[in-house]
């Protein structure tokens, strides 16, 4: 594997996972895979999970780790071409990823949308040109649409807990205070169509993601109507794909509750974290038996290492 942006980078999702959960009874079997390898982190935006656990899964492997936070440690970089740099900008991202391609044999890159050019944030301009110009494989530490990682980690968390072969999946959306990226529902929802699962979107109305990623999907209004009979369920909130980046306010009943969860099939818990307590998730939910975030964040090691493996086996 040359790069990871996307489920469409993998060619048998069900082995992906299979190998994860291999690492995970197994951590250090394949170390001889990283030695003297490197592996550079770099951040555009903040990160717990991403960063850690990634850190993590190269570390595992045996490989060096390096860590960037260019948005605060770098120099400013400039991303369009053709630019006159006589701005605040300092150094162009051509060089500043060919040589990060120098140092290390696997690059990550975060780099989230900026929310209000729909066309600039969907065409991936950033993470691309990363890609374009590292010269080394490349892995999306999440990026304007996607968060890849995140979700091989949540299909690795299903496939670990489900009860029933075919688990009913629901992705609902949960209420903020801020208008936040569709990276993460986008890219749960592309995984969950290609997995053996019965998948459905719930949201109020103006909140439909691109159907770009939710072919197969059932797409409702009705939140209880889909809560019904689930086994997981994934919290989320996003801002609108049109009028692109808004929120409307209101949907505070969206929160999920214990009350909620009758109907289920005492359904699991899962949100990518982090969570804004009582407003996208009860405090009840979050401390009570249903919640399985912690677990999912701890899956996050171990869905990194499966696709760093892939790429050193490649190199
Ligand atoms: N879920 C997730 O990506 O967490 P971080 O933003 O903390 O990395």
């Amino acid at each position: 594997m040359k790069l990871f942006s996307s489920v469409h980078d993998v060619t048998d999702i069900n082995a992906l996972v299979a190998e994860a959960l291999k690492l995970k009874q197994d951590p250090y079997a394949h170390q001889h895979l990283g030695k003297n390898k490197t592996l550079g982190l770099v951040f555009l935006n903040p990160s717990l999970r991403t960063r850690m656990s990634t850190q993590k899964a190269g570390l595992n492997l045996g490989m060096n780790v390096m860590v960037l936070n260019i948005d605060k440690e770098g120099w400013a970089l400039e991303l369009q071409d053709g630019a006159i740099m006589n701005g605040t900008t300092v150094e162009h991202i051509r060089e500043a990823a060919a040589v990060m391609g120098q140092y290390a044999d696997i690059i990550g890159v975060r780099s989230f949308p900026g929310l209000k050019d729909r066309e600039e944030d969907y065409s991936e301009a950033i993470f691309n040109k990363f890609v374009k110009f590292c010269g080394v494989p490349v892995v999306s530490l999440e990026s304007a649409t996607r968060h890849p990682l995140q979700s091989l980690a949540d299909l690795v968390t299903i496939q670990e807990l489900k009860t029933t072969a075919r688990p009913k999946v629901v992705l609902t959306w949960a209420p903020h205070i801020k208008a936040l990226p569709q990276a993460v529902p986008n890219s749960f929802a592309e995984w969950m169509c290609k997995a053996d699962v019965d998948f459905t979107i719930a949201h109020p109305e103006g909140y439909a993601l691109s159907s770009d990623f939710t072919s197969g999907a059932t797409i409702t209004h009705n939140q209880d109507e889909a809560l019904k009979d689930a086994d997981f369920i994934y919290v989320k909130n996003w801002s609108a794909y049109e009028p692109y980046g808004q929120i409307t306010g209101g949907n505070e009943d969206w929160m999920l509750t214990n009350e909620k969860l009758a109907p289920t099939n005492n359904a699991k818990v899962m949100h990518c974290l982090p969570v804004r307590r009582n407003l996208e998730l009860s405090d009840e939910i979050l401390d009570g038996p249903n919640s399985i975030v912690v677990h999912e964040a701890g899956n996050r090691v171990w869905a990194a290492q499966a696709v760093l493996k892939q790429m050193l086996e490649s190199l």
